[in-house]
């Protein structure tokens, strides 16, 4: 038996040392060391719950075969009973998956998971094991939501197959998942499970890793689909999901802001899936409710006023028209102030130089903010157009006609480069109404763009581009 040592763990990626330092030497965080008193060699001997039907198959000596040799399986997904979701999940959850879902408190995951939970377990056996919540908290949640779904079961209907365990130690839960065998089970949160044979306290990252390793051995053994719940934190005792990054099959990413009531629900990984696809929620006073039409969401006024502009960006495979707006004004300041919300403010700095160069506009001499409605993260350079028609419109005080959107990313010589998937993003911006799109030379869409009865300005560079858009020349001081 190995002896007892003391062990330096990260709270923050995990990495251990046996020498206290104030600052990880692995990911660079503060304070994060942790003593922990471990029998490293001790963990394996635990856990007597290889299952019985596991036991059974005779041990088959493993050899590797030619890949197009093995058996095919075809995936069978499960609906999460939410579109936006199964989305996000690439078309629903894989049985004997390991999802975690993480984000911010009191951002809603609890509410999205009750609620799948709840849809699922319409066609399902479904657990939801809440560590956080006692039972008498949950059901009242989900009595609140399953009054207001008309979608899911009344809960007098009876037969929902959701069963509901509050419990925060590991072995029990465990146990439960064994002997129901669900389909899909929820844990909420895996930070609150605790495991009884570690001396770590809950939340550390040895409880997580442990907790949610046993979670995954016993998720892929018996196929259940795991939905984890995952805090993020940036400090404090709370083990951060990034240790579990590496040992689930995806990790969603809600995030929302706080003054807002729409949530954005990411894929930042996923192995039965595409990353970056989005889905929408609104939380509503009863519940999460999804938003189908996410472009009407970041879609500002409809009156158009100077300095805003419409682009199209994409999310995934999603396209979403979105608005910007510019405010563009005299400085008062020795150097000029640059706020962007939205976007990055690097970028906002490279347009504002490409369009001082090249259309020989003074913008140093100017303050210049810059923000996308409805809180959506624009990372994506086919904005760059959009950003400039806006700070241009803005600074000439000129609006945009009415019904335009503005696609392509601006290179630093001025010119506007070609963006993907142009032909999702003018679908969607003739599907809500827009009648001109400005987008970059050579897109060879003419013929689509006459289908969807949308006039569409080709422009090899930005002033071009500038041009087509507004009508008027603004480089041209009498503009
Ligand atoms: P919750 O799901 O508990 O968040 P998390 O599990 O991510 O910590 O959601 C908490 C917030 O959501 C809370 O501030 C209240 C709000 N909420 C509503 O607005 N409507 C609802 O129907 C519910 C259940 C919650
Ligand atoms: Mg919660």
């Amino acid at each position: 038996m190995a002896r007892a040592t003391s062990l330096y763990v990260c709270q923050s990626c995990g990495a251990q040392t046996r020498q206290f330092f104030g600052r990880c030497s692995s990911c660079g965080s503060w304070n994060t060391l942790v003593e922990q008193t471990a029998t490293p060699t001790d963990n394996r001997r635990r856990r007597p719950v290889a299952a019985p039907a596991e036991a059974a198959i005779p041990a088959a000596p493993r050899r590797s075969e030619p890949i197009a040799a093995v058996g095919d399986r075809p995936l069978q997904r499960l609906g999460s009973g939410y579109g936006e979701l199964d989305r996000v999940l690439g078309g629903g959850l894989v049985p004997g998956s390991l999802v975690l879902l993480g984000g911010d408190p009191g951002i809603g995951k609890s509410t999205l998971l009750l609620q799948s939970a709840q849809a699922m377990a319409a066609r399902h056996s479904v657990l939801y094991v809440s560590a956080e919540e006692s039972a008498q908290q949950v059901k009242l949640r989900w009595r609140r939501l399953a009054e207001e779904q008309e979608e899911l079961p009344a809960p007098e209907a009876g037969g929902s197959g959701l069963q509901l365990l509050a419990e925060t130690d590991l072995e029990l839960v465990l146990q439960e998942l064994e002997a129901l065998r669900p389909a899909v089970a929820v844990i909420d949160s895996i930070q609150a499970l605790h495991d009884g044979e570690l001396g770590s306290a809950p939340g550390s990252v040895a409880q997580v890793r442990e907790c949610a390793a046993a979670l995954a051995r016993i998720a892929k053994r018996q196929d259940t689909a795991l939905l984890l719940v995952g805090h993020v934190t940036k400090e404090g005792m709370l083990a951060g999901p990034k240790v579990l990054e590496h040992l689930v099959d995806a990790v969603l990413t809600f995030e929302g802001d706080r003054f807002a009531s729409h949530r954005l629900l990411r894929a930042v990984k996923n192995r039965f899936g595409a990353t970056h696809e989005l889905g929408v929620f609104e939380m509503r006073g009863q519940g999460l409710a999804q938003v189908l039409n996410p472009s009407e969401l970041f879609l500002g006024s409809d009156e158009p006023s100077a300095g805003t502009a419409t682009i199209v960006a994409c999310e995934g495979t999603r396209p979403l028209v979105v608005e910007l707006q510019a405010l563009v004004s005299t400085t008062s300041y020795s150097s000029p102030r640059r706020t962007a919300t939205g976007i990055g403010t690097n970028r906002l700095h490279q347009i504002l130089a490409v369009l001082e160069k090249h259309l020989g506009l003074p913008l140093s001499r100017f303050d210049c903010y810059l923000a996308v409605a409805g809180g959506l993260e624009v990372e994506e350079p086919a904005a760059d157009l959009g950003v400039a028609a806006a700070v241009v419109a803005s600074y000439r005080d000129l609006t945009l006609p009415p019904g335009t959107v503005l696609i392509g990313e601006l290179g630093l010589g001025g010119q506007l480069r070609p963006v993907a998937q142009l032909e999702q993003r003018l679908q969607e911006s003739a599907r809500l109404g827009f009648r001109r799109a400005v987008v970059p030379k050579g897109s060879g869409l003419g013929r689509l763009a006459a289908g969807l009865d949308l006039q569409l300005l080709e422009a090899g560079g930005v002033a071009e581009a500038l041009v087509a858009a507004l009508g008027v020349n603004p480089a041209d001081d009498r503009a």
